[in-house]
């Protein structure tokens, strides 16, 4: 019974040498410990043995049964080893390929300064209200105190539907719906596309962008306007940044102005930026005109406000120097990739 063992540790011992791989392993694991494996069939023939003699079988048997599947244990892990080593070899990565470059898309200039302009009036308290692009006319014309003879009100100017809607003509519609539905007092914001009966060219198109703004309390003053829209300006173009305020008229605002900046390329010596002017008009803005403030149901003895609309686009084409509001909209890339 002995030599019969020892012949087998030497086999044992001849195929240990052969397993190199998770392969060979498993082939070996089959031949010894496999169902019809080598010890299977060993203890099949115990059966013929006296009882002495089937007992030592026995214990020998479970004894290299357990060496077997420590052995079985420790290749596995080598061989798992040895490829994923092989693996890691094979898939190196060679950093000196050259790859397919993609394109990631850029900030379009408008959202670029409606960015700027969000996070300018953000900072100062103001929040962002947002509005129909489709209007009332009510909301258009009627509630900004605009006579119905104004002339941005004829078929020529406005883009009209039926039942009393519109292309909005201006963000100021965005005002009434703030001061009919929200608590005083108020400080908002609000971009947005408007749409107008202009013929295009340099700096004309039937689509463009504004950007409102609103502030409705008590004992707000011209000062209070001024005040700001200068601070804007210093951060917008510059902290060296002049600001005037000419007069001017808008039905919806009582004092009106439209404010000028000093040109941040020349700094108001005249230049080809400022057509010579040394300024650059930016802004409409004025005091809420008191028919306004009662139209949206609030007193204009206890509250009063200041509002101002400007052109993204144009601000846009100064900052970025875009001389053709058109290259704005025609969405080629090799423009559009330059911001
Ligand atoms: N809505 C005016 C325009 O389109 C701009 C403006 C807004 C003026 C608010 C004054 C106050 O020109």
């Amino acid at each position: 019974m002995k030599e019969k063992f020892d012949k087998l540790r030497q086999e044992i011992e001849s195929d240990k040498q052969h397993i190199v791989d998770l392969n060979s392993l498993n082939d070996f694991r089959v031949k010894y410990l496999g169902k019809k494996g080598v010890l299977k069939l060993m203890m099949k023939e115990m059966g013929s043995l006296n009882p002495d003699e089937r007992r030592d079988f026995g214990q020998m048997v479970n004894q290299i049964r357990d060496e077997l599947e420590i052995l079985i244990a420790e290749k596995k892990s080598e061989a798992e080893q040895m490829e994923l080593n092989a693996k890691l070899a094979k898939e190196n990565i060679d950093v000196t390929l050259d790859i397919e470059e993609k394109y990631i898309g850029t900030r379009h200039p408008i959202n670029h300064a409606i960015k700027e302009l969000v996070d300018i009036f953000t900072s100062l308290g103001y929040k962002v209200n947002e509005g129909p692009e489709i209007e009332t006319v009510f909301n258009n014309f009627d509630a900004l105190n605009s006579p119905i003879d104004h002339p941005s009100r004829s078929e020529n100017d406005t883009f009209y539907f039926s039942d009393g809607l519109l292309l909005r003509t201006h963000t100021s519609g965005v005002q009434i719906r703030t001061m009919q539905s929200e608590d005083l007092p108020i400080r908002m914001i609000s971009p947005g596309r408007c749409f107008r009966k202009d013929e295009l060219d340099a700096t004309h198109s039937p689509m463009f962008n504004q950007f409102e703004g609103l502030v409705i309390g008590k004992g707000i003053t011209m000062a209070d306007l001024k005040g700001t829209l200068t601070s804007f300006a210093k951060k917008m173009f510059g902290e060296d940044t002049k600001t005037i305020f000419r007069p001017h008229d808008f039905p919806f605002t009582e004092p009106s102005a439209e404010m000028d900046v000093s040109c941040f390329k020349c700094k108001g010596e005249g230049c080809k930026f400022c057509s010579g002017n040394g300024s650059i008009e930016i802004l409409g803005c004025g005091m809420v005109h008191p028919k306004v403030l009662m139209s949206c149901g609030i007193d204009p003895n206890e509250y009063s406000g200041f509002a101002f609309g400007m052109g993204v686009d144009r601000i846009a084409m100064l900052k970025y120097e875009i001389d053709d509001i058109r290259l704005l909209y025609q969405n080629d890339i090799r423009f559009l990739k330059q911001f």
